[in-house]
């Protein structure tokens, strides 16, 4: 049994304040060797502070840490990586325009490589295969999907030959394959005598891949459980203290209007090649056209397409009979489209701009938000409170940067923000990645109910539960193009992994 392992790592009594609220209480917290130790809990909970402490970001008010049973007191952050406790950010940490392999080897300690290039590319190399990782160590990390982003940076601690590795909200944004995958990595990393941190808030995933979950809820350790030991309803009840029931509520549709209308769209991918290829489809008010498939097959490009933040090589876009094909970012707010978008650190929010002002981003041009050619600030940040007060959204204070909030806070600002805008289309791509139970539950209605109203969405999802318990349509998209567009309820979940892979509905149908 793993819980009878000497620790690794030992948290004793771990307090940490923000501007006097308990982001930590007293927490204790330990690792095992050769242990997956997941940890869990609704948005704003304090896994990430927690995790920050350990590795030396934040210092905490009170409490002792000990690694390999000697006791640690980091004063500056590399101190924790120095001597093994290494952690794969919720936001990831590389640097774009450099290649993986110079991301990698960026601040590794000389006297560990005191080799040339091409032999630290055969080192580097030689870890990858060890951890059965794949990745072009040659390719630029800007022009990297998401989930390949994710597994540079768990093969730069690697690399750094840590014996703790922390990796927090890995899965949100992978496909199931992906995950598996990743699942399998972090097994092999534990058995190989080191420890596993692992954070997430997929229920499923973490029963497959822990040793142990321990439950953390406002800033309190409320336990510690086997996984063999408890159902996912038991984990949610711990986590928000109450049961979960999620009931979405579908209203029939009534009469629908077509909204959009894309034809033989064409638009390429940031390495230049064809992402979206020849593509036409419509969406119709009141209907939610869900997208599924594996991730890298165009849903990215198609959305920033859609709403404008990508440009148009070929083909048509028709927003309520117009044509929109060349409108920018900023038109496409205009003509009424949202987007959630999936890189929402990036895309979503300007980081160290307030809270407020995240806020305010799609209103602050109305007239009613101005006074004469300046802002009225006021009415902007009763705005703001509104929207934190509807969404829930635990934050330090609207005049601090958005930065500054958890994963999943920062995901409800920008949901907030996005449907309260009064658009007529809503482009949401993975909306509720990084959010609890319950904040998940309250998006998928918040959706719904756009479309209940007789809004149009197209919900671009990893997640199939999500796409099946939704979608009015679902559209499989695979290389740019979709498979097939079908009324919810004609294929099963088996029938859509094949389509998915490529396999054509002709197909499907015979068998
Ligand atoms: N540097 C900071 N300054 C102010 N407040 C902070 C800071 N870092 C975290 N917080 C606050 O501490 C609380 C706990 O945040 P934390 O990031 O640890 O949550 P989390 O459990 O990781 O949540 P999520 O699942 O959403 O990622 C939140 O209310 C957050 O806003
Ligand atoms: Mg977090």
């Amino acid at each position: 049994m793993v819980q009878d392992h000497p620790n690794l790592i030992q948290m004793k009594g771990i307090t940490k304040s923000f501007y006097g609220t308990k982001a930590n209480d007293n927490i204790d917290f330990d690792l095992k060797l050769g242990e997956i130790h997941a940890l869990l809990g609704e948005n704003g909970t304090g896994k990430t502070t927690l995790m920050n402490i350990l590795t030396g970001v934040y210092f905490p008010e009170s409490g002792k840490m000990y690694f390999k049973g000697k006791e640690i007191s980091h004063k500056f952050p590399g101190e924790a990586l120095k001597i093994g406790i290494g952690m794969v950010h919720q936001r990831f940490s590389l640097i774009g325009n450099l290649t993986v392999l110079e991301n990698i080897i960026l601040g590794l300690p000389s006297n560990k490589f005191h080799l040339n290039l091409s032999e630290r590319k055969k080192l580097i190399t030689e870890y990858a295969e060890k951890y059965n990782f794949s990745v072009d160590l040659d390719a630029i990390v800007d022009k990297l999907p998401i989930g390949v982003k994710q597994k540079v940076e768990i093969l730069k601690m690697l690399v750094r030959e840590v014996d703790v590795l922390i990796v927090d909200e890995p899965t949100t944004v992978l496909t199931k394959q992906e995950t598996d995958n990743l699942i399998e990595i972090l097994k092999k990393i534990a058995s190989t005598g080191k420890g596993v941190i692992f954070i997430s808030h997929k229920m499923k995933v973490v029963r497959r891949v822990a040793d142990r979950i321990t439950v953390l809820r406002k800033g309190k350790n409320v336990g510690t459980v086997l996984p063999e030991e408890v159902s996912s309803h038991e984990l949610a009840k711990m986590m928000v203290g109450r049961i979960i029931e999620s009931s979405i509520e579908k209203t029939s549709r009534d009469s629908q209007k077509k909204i959009l209308q894309v034809e033989n769209l064409h638009v390429h991918s940031d390495k230049g090649l064809l992402a979206v290829d020849s593509l036409s489809f419509e969406v119709f008010t009141g209907e939610i056209l869900g997208i599924a498939g594996v991730s890298g097959n165009g849903q990215t490009e198609l959305a920033e397409a859609l709403t404008g933040n990508r440009k148009v090589r070929d083909g048509k876009i028709w927003f309520k009979d117009r044509v929109i094909t060349d409108h920018s970012a900023m038109e496409r707010i205009d003509d009424g489209i949202s987007y959630i978008p999936a890189d929402r650190v990036n895309v979503g929010v300007a980081g160290q701009r307030s809270i407020w002002e995240n806020l305010g981003l799609k209103i602050y041009r109305k007239a009613e938000y101005r006074q004469g050619y300046l802002l009225n600030n006021k009415k902007i940040k009763n705005y703001a409170e509104q929207i934190i007060e509807k969404y829930d959204i635990l934050q330090p204070g609207i005049n601090f940067p958005a930065l500054l909030l958890s994963g999943g806070n920062l995901q409800k600002l920008i949901i907030g923000r996005e449907i309260e805008a009064e658009s007529e289309l809503y482009v949401c791509v993975y909306p509720t990645r990084g959010l609890d139970v319950g904040a998940t539950d309250f998006v998928r209605n918040s959706i719904m109910d756009l479309r209940n109203s007789g809004k149009a969405v197209v919900l671009i999802s990893g997640d199939l539960d999500e796409i099946f318990s939704l979608s009015d349509r679902i559209a499989v998209m695979f290389e740019g193009d979709f498979v097939s567009v079908f009324e919810n309820g004609k294929y099963d979940i088996a029938q859509i992994g094949l389509m998915m892979s490529g396999h054509p509905e002709e197909k499907i149908l015979k068998n």
